[in-house]
């Protein structure tokens, strides 16, 4: 049990870190939140006119991610519920970091950088998802719900992996419901296209 909880709060910790927020601060960008939909994420961070900073946050908040499942797979004993846990409580930590009173992201990065470290094919398949629709329809949002959508139906149909589907499945529904703003815009046609405001 010991073992569980150290991966789940471990990968806490390190998901919580905000780097969306640290990244527009040290850049003198002023706070995230007030700018664009304001959320804590990549996509947003765009919005500031700086594509470094916004590809850096992006490669950041799916670095904890799937740092916290490697942290897990090296310390702990090689078992896929620990991987879980890890990359499960760094993803949580992106939604509701500690060190934001609990107010996070959407999600998206992480959940496609612990898919990447606890099944690179189907992190692969979730990354180039969301690549194909956002070259297709241009919508960060939409990209992010339908590569979300589809990872539970690859981790089973394509992978025959049934924890990994249930796993994605839980993840998807959080980034659902962390996007439901985005999901009213977008059935009104009002959701923005990738880096405008
Ligand atoms: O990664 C978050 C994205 O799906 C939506 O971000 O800022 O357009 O609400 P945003």
């Amino acid at each position: 049990l010991s073992y569980f909880l150290s991966s789940l709060v471990g990968g806490y910790l390190l998901g919580s870190l905000p780097f969306g927020i640290i990244l527009t601060r040290l850049a003198g960008q002023g706070d995230l939140r007030k700018i664009g939909s304001g959320n804590i994420g990549a996509t947003n961070v765009l919005r500031t006119g700086n594509k470094g900073l916004a590809l850096a946050t992006l490669l950041l908040d799916s670095g904890k991610g799937a740092l916290a499942v490697l942290l897990a797979y090296l310390i702990f004993p090689k078992d896929p519920l620990l991987l879980y846990c890890a990359g499960g409580g760094a993803f949580f930590g992106h939604l509701y970091p500690l060190y934001l009173k609990f107010k996070g992201g959407k999600g998206v990065a992480t959940f496609l950088g612990t898919l990447l470290a606890i099944n690179w094919p189907l992190g692969l398949a979730c990354c180039l998802t969301w690549a194909l629709s956002a070259v297709l329809f241009r919508i960060s949002s939409l990209s992010a719900l339908i590569a979300a959508a589809l990872s539970p139906f690859y981790s089973y149909f394509l992978l025959h992996n049934s924890s990994l589907a249930i796993f994605a499945c839980i993840l998807c529904s959080m980034i659902f419901i962390r996007h439901a703003e985005n999901i009213k815009r977008l059935l009104a046609g009002t959701e923005p296209k990738i880096g405008k405001k």
